[in-house]
């Protein structure tokens, strides 16, 4: 079964639109960036889970292409921070925003996506959806942070592993189907469900994300970039785990001190194969996504139920 945005073809042009308009700006220097980040969008993945979460539990809205739009640019932000923090060169197959502008810029680029997405909320008086986002925005600091503080020290269990990718990655996509479900139906209850349900694609979708990590297929973003950053995921913490201790202390090793020699990634990620690291994290993908489609399936049936469980899978099966 095969994704296809058609039911939302449309929605999909208007919140384009609305995105585009709410991240302009007079300074000629931003107004290039921002043409160059809207250039090279991504997927929309978080927007279509908006709309389509709006379409469940109700009526798309103006208030349903706000939401997409802060979401949007929430998601823009932080990638624009990301990239500076993991010293990144590539986004979305193109130059990075930090290749291109370097740290300062891309420092106060963020910065300015995120004041711009606070006043998009608050021109309309939109408050509950800016607080079901802002936590999102705070949750995503507290996971990059505990990420970055656990590169330190390479003992990370699985526990500390699912703590950050909720935070940093599944708090967005949680809200984001919350804050669609409640700009259509203004019912807290729903926007709850939605929440959870977001929640669990969300942790699906960034342990498909780390997987990408451990093969070299092009997505558009660098690979094998997580051992060089001593960024341990979930296909390595279960190796580690369950590693006789001389492979142990073999692979510390390497993390440690040979962590930008391309072959002792290469061997890394060929020992964590071996020891059924990719298959464990895929079976803890997937059963993150059949906890979603469970919720999912608590709603009436229909095209747009129908398009949301494609939108679920694709999460788990997509190419980049
Ligand atoms: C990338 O998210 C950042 C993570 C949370 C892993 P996406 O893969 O949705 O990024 P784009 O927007 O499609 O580039
Ligand atoms: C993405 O995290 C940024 C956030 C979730 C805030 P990563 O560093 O893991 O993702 P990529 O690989 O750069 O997209
Ligand atoms: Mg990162
Ligand atoms: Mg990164």
């Amino acid at each position: 079964m095969s994704f296809s945005a058609d039911i939302i073809a449309d929605e999909l042009k208007v919140f384009e639109s609305v995105f585009k308009d709410s991240v302009k700006s007079n300074v000629p220097l931003l107004d290039r960036i921002m043409k160059y980040v809207v250039k090279t969008k991504g997927k929309q993945l978080r927007p279509m889970f908006v709309l389509l979460s709006a379409k469940l539990t109700g009526t798309v809205n103006e208030s349903t292409y706000r939401a997409a739009s802060l979401v949007e640019i929430l998601h823009t932000a932080s990638l624009v921070h990301d990239d500076v923090v993991d010293e990144s060169m590539e986004r979305r197959g193109f130059f990075s925003v930090y290749a291109l502008w370097k740290a300062k810029i891309s420092v106060l680029v963020g910065d300015y996506l995120f004041a711009k997405g606070l006043l998009l909320s608050l021109d309309h008086n939109e408050f509950t959806i800016l607080q079901i986002l802002s936590q999102a925005v705070k949750q995503m600091s507290e996971g990059e942070l505990l990420q970055l503080e656990k590169s330190r020290n390479l003992n990370i269990s699985e526990e500390v592993y699912f703590d950050i990718i909720r935070n940093k990655t599944a708090s967005l996509l949680a809200r984001a189907c919350s804050a669609g479900a409640y700009s259509s139906s203004h019912d807290l209850q729903i926007a709850e469900k939605m929440r959870q349900f977001g929640e669990w694609v969300g942790i699906a979708f960034q342990i498909k994300d780390d997987l990408f990590d451990y093969g070299n297929a092009e997505i558009g973003k660098p690979t094998g970039n997580d051992i060089k950053e001593k960024k341990l995921t979930l296909p390595l913490i279960y190796t580690l785990e369950n590693a006789d201790p001389r492979l142990k202390r073999e692979l510390i090793y390497i993390i440690k001190n040979q962590n930008r020699i391309r072959a002792k990634v290469n061997y890394i990620i060929d020992a964590v194969t071996d020891a059924g690291g990719i298959r464990y994290a895929e079976e803890k993908m997937f059963m993150y996504r059949d906890k979603a489609l469970d919720i999912l399936n608590e709603f009436n049936a229909g095209s747009e139920r129908t398009t949301l469980e494609q939108l679920v899978r694709y999460t788990t099966d997509r190419k980049k």
